[in-house]
């Protein structure tokens, strides 16, 4: 059982594996927060959190006369505001009375065997054996409103998984100020932040930040998870490393705007409450409507960072990312973004795939300008028609060709979006936000679809599924290129309008979730201007998202590391482009750019025709390569050995299930003189057993010294034991230029 409740001390108690995660029902109904970490055998924790008398932390009620419980220095699961608690609320809501916040106190508990479900929000799912649901209910007895904890116990994963149901149980409309998913009091201890912040084009850099007295936050207004903080946090022990110390991951399932708040208190405990971003948020609740909050998947472990990595990697893949092609193999693409921006027609586009075939590419995807008047930027966003002046004969007549050639075809789409200059706006525009006499704020030149609205959502769907039926297309990029502002529905009531931002978000959802449904063959990669909406609630719906629009090797050497934190290599959409690469003008090899692409969904996004020969012959070989490796690349275990910045190269490796196959990437980021090659030492192998080295590529080296493991590097296939390559490591030949990267590929020998 991962889910156990004493009556007689009021402890519930969730156990998994290797974690225990402990509540207690207090004698006053509240529900505290006693422990989550190491997995303890049956303990009750109560004694753990002191009753003291703090000055000026208030005290229930009942508590009055011992003044020693208070629920400003209390662990608790879910705190409210404005009953004592000063430190962040996980909710605010306010009576139609104009009562601010919520004495919540218990009345009942149930554990269910399986996943709980959450309406229209995507969440994890899990067979009847693989999870247990405990349903815990709060009630303020003033207002009625009532709060149903959500707790998804997976045993053998070692995760919890948390949402909140908010009821009105009362008879007048309560308004919600702040619903989040979760809060989780963390007693004791040394914390730091990680965190994953960027911009567009350098998402995710990880930040590890000290805790200072106070509140830290970091999330989104944006409307959209966003390219600057991503919905993911780590808290971890001062000593935490990669392979040693503590650390709690916390997840939202979601895409919207978002905010984490970390709060180190007076008395040293830290609190961190999630979900969806209060700001301009205010939901109301009549008499019996529920609110859900999104889900958050968290986890601890006392292994590491890279324990906890790999933990994101495997439940992501089990229990969020879903459908065919979760575990099928994913095609080898070419984007003709980067090899023709707008500038294309049919001949242009078949003579990429052409090459593109003779390459060893599965799918050609014609990105942004295929339909209305979209010669630039500037228009026709919302004109889901083709453009026969660029494609004669329509889509048909280029998907032939381009299936004729052995290749499926895909295309892209930003469906949420509208250009003022578009025909679906001069029909219908009060389908964008935008707020009544005023001019908008543009984006791109562009204005944001209402997704609250049903019409629209139908219209899309219409639409998208219209081209899907009429046209043999088997993937579809789903991007989206602005942030919202002017939020402001023409279809809500003036005191609806706090509403739209999380309704935005929903709508996505709901009609995402009926396409999926209705085109489960369809490959489908999410964008958002590249990175801007990479989070777990698209990969209920978006098997791979493009990373990033930045496709320089070594800017994308700090965001693949970054978003390794929480996210497989499977689902980090990564191409091979050209040099100078368009962001950032720098010249990189050929090789070493895809050995870093090749840590993600690998394809390439030039013009094959633009390419020598030679370099002709070397993407073949690449794309062989990947394939050969693909199992141990997108489904292996993923080891970050050297992060980028901190030392002269970056190295990460990957290790199938049963470690019988390894392969080590290493990319130099600075070259230097008169050191040795770098030395790297392995993880995750079988100690006992003895390994090949049956494949070794250097990349874009000007002079190869050879020294490998006191071995000549040009050695027919040396062999070493799991525990020499993890123990001792290996020592890479000096590779000098700019930018050499190596590939090391191991299997063990029978
Ligand atoms: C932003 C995407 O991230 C790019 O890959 C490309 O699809 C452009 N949009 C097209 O407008």
């Amino acid at each position: 059982m991962s889910v156990t409740f004493d009556a007689r001390s009021g402890i519930i108690t969730l156990d998994t594996v290797a974690t225990t995660y402990q509540m207690k029902l207090a004698e006053t109904g509240h529900l505290l927060h006693l422990y989550y970490g190491r997995r303890i055998p049956g303990d009750d924790l109560t004694a753990l959190i002191p009753r003291v008398d703090v000055s000026f932390a208030p005290d229930p009620y009942e508590c009055r006369a011992t003044r020693t419980f208070s629920l400003d220095v209390q662990p608790q699961e879910y705190p409210a505001a404005n009953v004592g608690d000063f430190r962040v609320p996980a909710l605010i809501a306010e009576s139609a009375d104009g009562v601010y916040g919520d004495d919540l106190r218990c009345v009942s508990h149930a554990v269910r065997p399986g996943k709980y479900a959450l309406e229209g929000l995507p969440c994890a799912d899990a067979g009847e054996e693989d999870c247990q649901t405990l349903a815990i209910t709060l009630r303020d007895a003033a207002t009625g409103l009532q709060v149903e904890l959500l707790y998804g116990v997976y045993e053998k994963e070692d995760v919890i998984t948390r949402a909140v149901k908010i009821v009105n149980g009362g008879d007048k409309d309560i308004v919600l100020h702040r619903a989040s998913s979760a809060a989780l009091d963390v007693p004791f201890g040394d914390w730091q932040l990680i965190h994953f912040q960027g911009r567009h084009a350098m998402e995710r850099q990880m930040e590890r930040v000290d805790l200072m007295h106070g509140i830290q936050s970091v999330g989104s207004t944006r409307g959209a998870s966003s390219h600057h903080h991503n919905p993911f946090v780590i808290l971890c022990g001062r000593e935490a490393g990669e392979e040693q110390g503590e650390c709690y991951g916390v997840m939202p399932v979601y895409s919207g705007s978002h905010r984490t708040d970390v709060e180190l208190d007076q008395t040293g405990d830290v609190r961190l409450v999630t979900g969806i971003h209060p700001d301009m948020f205010r939901w109301t609740l009549k008499p019996g409507e529920a609110f859900t909050a999104p889900e958050v998947i968290l986890t601890f472990t006392h292994e590491g960072m890279g324990a906890l990595s790999r933990r994101y990697h495997r439940f992501l893949r089990e229990h969020i990312i879903r459908g065919k092609w979760n575990h099928a193999a994913r095609p080898v693409l070419l984007n003709n973004w980067e090899a023709t921006y707008f500038d294309f027609n049919t001949g242009k586009i078949l003579a990429i795939a052409e090459q593109a075939a003779a390459l060893g590419a599965d799918l050609l995807v014609l990105d942004d300008g295929w339909f209305g008047q979209r010669n630039d930027d500037n228009r026709a966003l919302g004109d889901w028609f083709v453009n026969e002046e660029k494609l004669p004969g329509g889509l048909d007549a280029l998907i032939k060709g381009v299936n004729g050639l052995g290749l499926k075809f895909g295309i892209w789409m930003e469906p949420e979006m509208v250009s003022e200059d578009s025909d679906l706006y001069r029909a219908h525009p009060d389908w964008a936000l935008t707020v009544p006499g005023r001019k908008p704020t543009m984006g791109r030149n562009q204005l944001v679809l209402d997704m609250s609205r049903g019409d629209v959502r139908d219209y899309l769907y219409d639409t998208i599924a219209g081209l899907l039926r009429k046209h043999h297309i088997e993937y579809v990029k789903w991007d989206m290129n602005r942030n919202m502002t002017d939020v402001y529905s023409r279809a809500l009531p003036a005191d609806r309008q706090g509403e739209l931002f999380h309704r935005y978000i929903l709508g996505v959802y709901d009609l995402l979730e009926r396409l999926t449904t209705d085109f489960p063959d369809v490959l489908w990669e999410g964008c958002s201007g590249g990175g801007g909406r990479f989070d777990a609630g698209m990969l209920r719906y978006h098997p791979q998202i493009w990373l990033s629009d930045d496709t320089d090797a070594i800017e994308r050497l700090y965001i693949q590391h970054g978003s390794s934190f929480g996210y497989p290599v499977s689902a980090m959409g990564a191409h091979v482009s050209a040099c100078p690469n368009h962001q950032t003008g720098r010249t990189v090899a050929l090789g070493t750019r895809a050995v870093v692409a090749m840590s993600g969904t690998f394809g390439y996004e030039l013009d094959p025709n633009a390419l020598t020969d030679g370099e002709r012959e070397q993407v073949k070989a690449q794309i062989a390569r990947f394939k050969r490796w693909y199992d141990v690349i997108q489904n292996g275990d993923y080891y970050r050995l050297a992060a980028p910045g901190e030392g002269r190269f970056a190295a990460w490796q990957t290790v199938s299930a049963d470690r019988g196959e390894a392969l080590v990437s290493a990319v130099i980021t600075h070259a230097a003189a008169n050191l040795p090659g770098i030395h790297l030492r392995l993880r995750g192998l079988d100690p006992e057993a003895r390994y090949e080295m049956d494949e070794m590529a250097m990349e874009g080296c000007q002079a190869i010294a050879d020294a490998m493991y006191g071995q000549d590097a040009a050695a027919e296939r040396p062999v070493y034991s799991g525990a020499a390559l993890m123990y001792a490591g290996v020592t890479l030949p000096v590779m000098g230029g700019d930018y050499p990267a190596a590939q090391l590929h191991f299997t063990r020998v029978k």
